[in-house]
């Protein structure tokens, strides 16, 4: 990120905000008047495993991770899966990841309405997470709002949920470069030769994070890559049936 003024954070309504009819309320709340900060990007998601699996990451193997994946992905809140959405956003402006953590709160509903009455979570619950047996074995924050929690998470969060070309350009924060070539995903493995049932996530001349096409370019050459082919892959297959 170049500037400061530049700061970008990624927010996600959560299904819970959806089901409960909260989004305006949400948008007001995050809205220029109070935060001063501007809408850089935002769109309707219907959230993938894969993306889950990708926002959620750090969070892999521990108790609530499953419940976690299907809280994000919808399942919980609603029966038909077309009204499993989230509301995804990147808002931008100086101090943008502090300012919107401030309004959303702490991350645990009992502890924001406790020690921060009025803010977003605190309108959240806590759903107990139970065993075959009905034994509590743990619990699970519905907590109706995600916000980036550093720089570092912010660039990774954007750049997971957004393309490129779903920013101005701009009010583009990070380095973009053109496709070098076709890129193709088929259960979890990438390839430049297109094969049957492969989805395209790039084609030569696509507009790209750089990160995301170094990564593809590592990744096709069987080399490592810190930025994780689902991580690139998830953005480019966001919404296909
Ligand atoms: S935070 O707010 O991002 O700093 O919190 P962090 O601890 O890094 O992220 C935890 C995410 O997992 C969700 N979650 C839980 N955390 C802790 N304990 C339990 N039981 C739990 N259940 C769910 C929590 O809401 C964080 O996700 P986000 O989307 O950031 O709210």
């Amino acid at each position: 990120m170049e500037t400061k003024e530049l700061e970008q954070t990624l927010v996600l309504l959560k299904p819970d905000a959806l089901q409960n009819s909260l989004t305006g309320y949400l948008l007001s709340q995050l809205s220029e008047f109070h935060t001063g900060l501007h809408l850089s990007a935002a769109k309707i998601v219907s959230v993938s495993k894969l993306l889950a699996e990708e926002h959620y990451a750090e969070h892999k193997g521990k108790g609530f991770y499953d419940s976690l994946l299907d809280y994000i992905m919808g399942a919980l809140h609603w029966s038909e899966p077309w009204r499993r959405r989230v509301v995804a956003i990147v808002y931008q402006g100086q101090d943008a990841i502090k300012k919107i953590r401030d309004i959303a709160g702490p991350t645990n509903p009992h502890v924001a309405r406790d020690t921060k009455p009025g803010c977003i979570r605190a309108l959240g619950s806590i759903i107990p997470l139970k065993d075959a047996s009905g034994k509590v074995v743990g619990d699970r924050m519905d907590n109706l709002i995600h916000a980036s929690a550093n720089p570092a998470d912010a660039e990774r969060e954007v750049k997971l949920w957004f393309a490129p070309t779903d920013v101005p350009p701009l009010m583009l924060a990070w380095a973009t470069a053109p496709s070098d070539a076709f890129y193709w995903f088929k259960d979890g493995a990438l390839s430049t030769e297109q094969a049957p049932g492969a989805r395209c996530i790039a084609a030569p001349g696509d507009v790209l994070w750089r990160s995301d096409l170094e990564a593809l370019q590592k990744i096709a050459s069987g080399a490592e890559s810190a930025t994780p082919l689902g991580a690139v892959a998830a953005k480019y297959l966001l919404n296909i049936a």
